[in-house]
């Protein structure tokens, strides 16, 4: 989704808890150099720690002068039958899934306010918000999904009308992707957590889908291709939650 967004010419920056990113990271990087005007930055973040994302996140900003868009999508997942899940678990899940997501939708939109950036905000949900996935037992990780959908309804709410001093106007969507071939996913295979004949089965297309098939939604998602379109959730699963 950031290779797309410097396709179309921005200037991306991305945030992870990783000392390093992924060599994917500097392949894209190594691709789009020069060709598109936009550019690719990495900064290493954990996004629950409040001071030190505000931080970064206003160091962007004032670098540039504004702040247009955000997609949210750090995330962990635990594979633990409700009955044995503990209560360090839970709060350690909610804390990056649903925290660290309001937290950096928080920090995006405080600049976007004080630039006067009538911005727009994409959240990583899942289709496991929305359902309960059959034979995946993961109830923390579903359920603060769940949490994100809403989260991107209520800020939607504050934060879309224009302010007679010419801030607001900010939209906020969820994207709820359905199986993506990650090294989330990869590990769950691993594991045995998952069996990815089942999964494949397990939607209308018949096959797991692929980080790139998302670059678009998040382009239509930031851009004012989809300016009318604000407190939504896009669902795109394959039609896993269509059966
Ligand atoms: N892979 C799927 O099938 C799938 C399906 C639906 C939704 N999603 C969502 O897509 C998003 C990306 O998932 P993915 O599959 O690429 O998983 P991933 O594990 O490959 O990526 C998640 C990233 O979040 C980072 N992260 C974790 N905690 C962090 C923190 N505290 N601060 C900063 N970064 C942190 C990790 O280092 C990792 O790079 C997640 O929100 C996930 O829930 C994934």
């Amino acid at each position: 989704m950031a290779e797309g967004l410097v396709e179309a010419g921005g200037k991306v920056h991305c945030l992870d808890i990783l000392p390093e990113p992924d060599k994917a990271f500097a392949t894209a990087r190594e691709r789009i150099k020069g060709e598109y005007g936009g550019g690719l930055e990495y900064h290493q973040v954990n996004v629950t720690h409040d001071e030190e994302l505000e931080k970064t996140i206003a160091g962007i900003a004032a670098e540039n002068q504004r702040l247009d868009g955000l997609i949210a999508a750090a995330a962990i997942q635990q594979v633990t039958p409700a009955l044995e899940y503990s209560h360090a678990d839970i709060a350690k899940m909610l804390e990056t899934n649903y925290t660290g997501v309001f937290l950096s939708a928080r920090a995006v939109a405080r600049q976007m306010y004080k630039y006067k950036i009538q911005g727009s905000i994409c959240l990583i949900a899942s289709m496991s918000g929305s359902i309960a996935n059959k034979g995946f037992i993961a109830p923390v990780y579903n359920s603060s999904k769940a949490a994100v959908v809403q989260l991107a309804r209520n800020l939607a709410m504050e934060w879309g009308r224009i302010q007679p001093d010419g801030s607001g106007g900010i939209r906020v969507n969820s994207l709820s992707p359905g199986h993506i071939v990650t090294p989330m996913v990869e590990e769950n295979f691993r594991r045995g957590e998952a069996d990815r004949a089942t999964w494949e089965e397990n939607n209308m297309l018949g096959r797991l889908s692929t980080p790139e098939e998302y670059k678009a939604a998040g382009l239509f998602l930031l851009s004012r291709a989809s300016s009318y379109m604000t407190g939504s959730n896009m669902v795109i699963d394959g039609g896993t939650t269509a059966w």
